[in-house]
């Protein structure tokens, strides 16, 4: 039985997160698992519901720039031009900290990743709260993000205090980290695309996403479902000689005959607005196998694709 409560008020919300309790809150990306970035204890709540390592930062959200240099040392100019360009919405920027963020939150880093979130409820709880809400993808570790409600609270139970409803998220794709401590660096592609970034700074973005500084808990295996996934061309489901094994799922973008189907947008946008769901609904349905067809075309495509890639990945126990 869920006991969580889940509604849309934003008082409440914001007694919880004073009270040092943890609220999740939607923004355009996923559902996040909130508790005050200044709050050591609160802050050691999300490690402990979530299971996950304490070593593995968490993302700041702020209510605007000018909130978000309250937490920084330096808020330089490739900050201000991206801030400019790309805020509110689904990019996340590592800079240097200041003291007020909880070590905890940052896992004893020396720098932040702060982000300020395009959902209108988001925006209202951080103006209400008048701080920063240090929140990971409200989900177990390793496991798909939320992006309803409903997910959290099917994955969370009753172990947190209040998840505020923002309905489905618009975007479906966590946010791109980009670091800036140093030449500006990719750390995970998201919601913003390496290309919108690169015309707005007017230099390339170094692709750390592969290299010793990619953001810790980038890991192979993640967003991962309980199915095998693997991931295939359209070609290889309709080919004659294609045997679909027992309890299969297939997401493409047309109907698959043989298999449990789900069809899905060429274009990465759409496509990353229905993935996780689609891939939680594999689960309840206690798939074995989903054979996943991926978009084609779209800004966002990178981000999809590495979402796929980490959801096939072979799993770390
Ligand atoms: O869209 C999103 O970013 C969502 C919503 C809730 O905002 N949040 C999210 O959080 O995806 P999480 O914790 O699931 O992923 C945050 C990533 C982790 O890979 C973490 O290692 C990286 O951000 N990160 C956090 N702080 C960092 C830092 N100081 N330096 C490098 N990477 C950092
Ligand atoms: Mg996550």
């Amino acid at each position: 039985m869920v006991k969580t409560l889940t509604g849309e008020s934003i008082d409440r919300a914001v007694e919880y997160l004073k009270a040092g309790e943890l609220v999740a809150f939607p923004t355009e990306t996923v559902y996040g698992l909130g508790a005050d970035a200044t709050s050591p204890e609160a802050v050691a709540k999300i490690f402990e519901l979530k299971g996950r390592p304490s070593d593995h930062p968490l993302i700041v959200h702020v209510a605007s720039a000018a909130a978000a240099r309250l937490w920084v040392r330096e808020f330089g100019e490739h900050a201000e031009k991206l801030a400019k360009a790309f805020w509110p919405g689904p990019l996340t920027m590592v800079l240097a900290k200041n003291g007020r963020v909880a070590s905890e939150a940052v896992g004893g880093k020396t720098t932040i990743a702060i982000r300020v979130p395009n959902h209108p409820l988001a925006l209202q709880l951080l103006e209400s709260f008048g701080g920063g809400i240090a929140g990971p993808s409200a989900n177990m570790f390793g496991k798909v993000s939320p992006t309803s409600a409903a997910h959290v609270a099917a994955d969370l139970g009753d172990s947190l205090g209040y998840v505020l409803d923002g309905g489905k998220c618009k975007v479906g794709v966590e946010s791109t980290i980009i670091d800036l401590t140093g030449a500006p660096t990719l750390l995970r592609p998201g919601g913003v695309s390496v290309e919108a970034m690169n015309k707005v700074l007017g230099l390339e973005v170094v692709d750390g996403t592969a290299g010793e500084s990619r953001a810790p808990g980038m890991m192979k295996s993640h967003y991962a479902p309980n199915a095998k996934i693997r991931i295939v061309a359209l070609e290889e489901l309709q080919a004659e000689d294609f045997e679909m094994p027992d309890n299969a799922g297939v997401v493409a973008p047309v109907v698959v005959e043989g298999a449990v189907s789900w069809t899905m947008p060429q274009d990465a946008e759409g496509y990353a607005r229905g993935l996780y769901a689609v891939l939680r609904e594999a689960d309840y349905k206690k798939l074995d196998t989903l054979f996943i067809v991926p978009p084609s075309e779209g800004d966002i495509i990178e981000a999809v694709l590495d979402r796929l890639t980490k959801a096939a990945a072979p799993r770390v126990k």
